[in-house]
């Protein structure tokens, strides 16, 4: 196992036995939404976004368990974000992580309920004392995520996704940074605010002129898989972006242009990470892993 798997491995698995603690159990008739909620959170993923998130921790030697605390917050907003991602009334997807998505494993309401309460509990993790001792950190951290998810985020690039936007490249690049930009963004955002680093500071913009970056090659990725990868390697249907017409950089520009983009991007994410030098290692190894990615 490279240096690299072995980090990412374990902040995973970090992440998976944090969130098993952090979600809530029920012993009444509400039992069915945390379940759905587990099989969605506690599932396979990759954990990329905790893992940025850990890594900007340990580059500015920030303590271990609030920065956990941070990236399970993130991935409550991911597992929440491709719950409703997949349900009918948006990309109508039966496979997730290898599995049923929950409207399948479970049904539509509870797919819609367990996608609200990830949601809230991302804002509850952030919110606890736990997560930072300064109520003014506490508050600038459920800010970013806040923005980062919704109608200037996540949400209003899906909303974008789906009413599809049509033969401009400029539209898609604004579509893909809200749909996933933002989210990768606030993974480092996260640790940056608990650092107390200033906006202005110079390291900030690297990271986020790199998170910028990594987010967009990210989605490129996702739609390259979408076209070229398999069913079984990818744990969630392949061909549907075509057959949705949907618009990206893939079915906007080809497999061939936009492969090239990310060459372009491969070189350019990883100069932002110049001025940490070696502290940077994984996060420049992870750019690699992110455009070699199978799944
Ligand atoms: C899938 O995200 C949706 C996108 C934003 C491209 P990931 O590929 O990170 O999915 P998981 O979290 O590993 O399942
Ligand atoms: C979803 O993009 C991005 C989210 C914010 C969930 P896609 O619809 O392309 O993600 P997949 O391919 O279903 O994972
Ligand atoms: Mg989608
Ligand atoms: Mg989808
Ligand atoms: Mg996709």
């Amino acid at each position: 196992m490279s240096a690299l798997a072995s980090r990412l491995a374990e902040a995973a698995d970090l992440v998976t036995v944090a969130l098993d603690e952090l979600l809530p159990r029920a012993d009444g008739p509400e039992a069915r939404l945390t379940e759905a909620m587990r099989y969605a959170a506690l599932g396979p993923g990759k954990r990329l976004r905790p893992f940025f998130a850990i890594e900007t921790g340990k580059m500015f030697d920030l303590d271990d368990r609030p920065v956990l605390r941070a990236a399970c917050a993130l991935e409550c907003i991911q597992a929440y974000s491709l719950i409703h991602d997949d349900l009918p009334c948006m990309d109508d997807d039966d496979m997730r992580r290898g599995r049923p998505t929950v409207h399948k494993a479970y049904d539509e309401m509870t797919a819609v309920l367990a996608g609200d309460a990830l949601q809230t509990v991302a804002f509850e993790i952030l919110a606890h004392p736990d997560t930072h001792a300064d109520g003014a950190v506490r508050a600038q951290m459920v800010l970013r995520l806040a923005q980062a998810s919704g109608a200037r985020g996540m949400c209003g690039g899906q909303m974008i996704d789906m009413l599809g936007v049509r033969d401009d490249l400029g539209a898609v690049a604004r579509m893909q940074r809200m749909k996933t930009g933002a989210l990768i963004a606030c993974a480092f955002e996260l640790p940056l605010v608990m650092a107390h680093m200033d906006e202005d500071d110079r390291e900030h913009h690297a990271l986020m002129a790199f998170a910028q970056d990594l987010g967009l090659a990210y989605q490129i990725v996702d739609d390259l898989l979408d076209l070229e990868g398999d069913a079984a390697e990818l744990g969630k249907k392949a061909g549907k972006d075509a057959a949705m017409g949907k618009a990206n950089y893939v079915t906007l520009l080809g497999a061939e242009a936009a492969r090239e983009r990310l060459n372009l991007l491969k070189e350019q994410t990883k100069a932002h990470l110049d001025p940490f030098g070696p502290r940077a290692e994984f996060l420049r190894a992870a750019v690699d892993f992110v455009l070699e990615r199978r799944n």
